[in-house]
């Protein structure tokens, strides 16, 4: 089997990468590098540099018996989707197309797809299923909603059948250190805590300590990012299978707060992380958890490698290599 990885040099694409030579799948990663990186690059794996905005380089790379696609490729900055919306229309919707359109001139006819719990919104109950209503907050979940519902097209138009996987917060690193590029300006929690403890950066603030939560700091649902590799392999194999178009959740089921974060990474790295209150982030919700049911009964997937000691140890491991220097 030969797998397309678009964005394959990224952090998510990385592990993927690793989990199909693992399983022996021939590998070609397309990517443009512009978050992704070359040290994330495997030598076993074809690599390709373009961009999904250039349709003669995306025929190219997919007119060469590639049997499926693995599409990690999407901008994925929240914040950064509201202020510039063009930058997530170009990449996450015209280039989405792009890549559709391609497979269907190349009868490539399965695709994962890397969607996302921003799909939902707000939650109107927990923990979140695959039914609940669908209301992105952010131009960037509108884009991910709007991709699967391409998605539910092409499969009918063109027979081309998809995953699309909704990913929680993708935390944690590869145990055995091969992947190595540290994500740039990651404005998410854990890579910011890693950047204090580190001291690359003074202080985390926390955004609010009044929500209705225990602590009254906000609830995630943090998946290693291994156990959304193996999440990967599991639809493909589900897709080779014959397996109908779905879209499926990968999470834990299980909340982890900001305060619980910062004190396990406190007690694994053996110092304190300087943190501040600061006032609440806009937008953001008390407590988000992910229901894993469907992707146990449909992908035979759970959650293996998403405690929360793992997740701490493994990001450290390569912060510890890769900022500090230390080994
Ligand atoms: C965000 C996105 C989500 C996306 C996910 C993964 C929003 C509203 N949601 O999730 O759509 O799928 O990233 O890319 O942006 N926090 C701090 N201080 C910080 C950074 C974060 O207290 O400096 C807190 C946040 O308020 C939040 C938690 O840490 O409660 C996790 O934040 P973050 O890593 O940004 O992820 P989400 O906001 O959950």
């Amino acid at each position: 089997m030969h797998v397309l990885v678009i964005g394959g040099a990224g952090y998510i694409g990385s592990h993927v990468v690793k989990e199909l030579l693992k399983n022996n799948v021939k590998v070609t990663v397309f990517d443009d590098l512009s978050t992704g990186q070359e040290i994330n690059l495997f030598p076993s794996a074809h690599f390709i540099k373009g961009t999904i905005l250039d349709t003669d380089a995306l025929g190219r790379a997919m007119c060469q018996n590639v049997d499926a696609v693995i599409f990690l490729a999407g901008k994925k900055a929240v914040g950064e989707s509201m202020q510039n919306p063009a930058k997530y229309a170009n990449t996450n919707l015209i280039g989405v197309i792009n890549v559709l359109n391609t497979m269907a001139e190349c009868s490539v006819k399965k695709i994962i797809f890397s969607s996302s719990a921003a799909v939902y919104g707000t939650p109107s109950y927990l923990p979140m299923d695959e039914k609940h209503p669908l209301n992105p907050l952010s131009f960037y979940g509108f884009t991910k909603l709007e991709t699967e519902r391409l998605l539910e097209w092409y499969d009918r138009l063109k027979g081309i059948r998809f995953v699309a996987l909704r990913y929680f917060n993708a935390v944690g690193y590869d145990a055995d250190g091969d992947i190595k590029g540290l994500e740039k300006n990651s404005q998410n929690l854990l890579p910011i805590v890693m950047e204090v403890a580190c001291k690359k950066r003074s202080i985390l603030n926390i955004f609010g300590n009044d929500y209705d939560t225990p602590d009254g700091t906000c609830i995630r649902d943090y998946i290693h990012v291994t156990d959304l590799a193996t999440g990967h392999w599991k639809a493909l194999q589900y897709l080779n299978d014959g397996g109908k178009s779905d879209s499926i959740n990968l999470g834990t089921g299980k909340g982890i707060s900001v305060m619980e974060m910062v004190q396990k990474t406190e007690e694994v790295i053996g110092h304190k992380i300087t943190t501040a209150f600061d006032s609440r982030r806009p937008g953001d919700p008390d407590v988000v958890e992910a229901s894993a049911k469907k992707a146990k009964e449909i992908l035979g997937w759970e959650a293996e490698h998403s405690s929360l000691e793992n997740i701490i140890q493994t990001t450290w491991n390569v912060y510890k290599k890769q900022m500090l220097n230390k080994h």
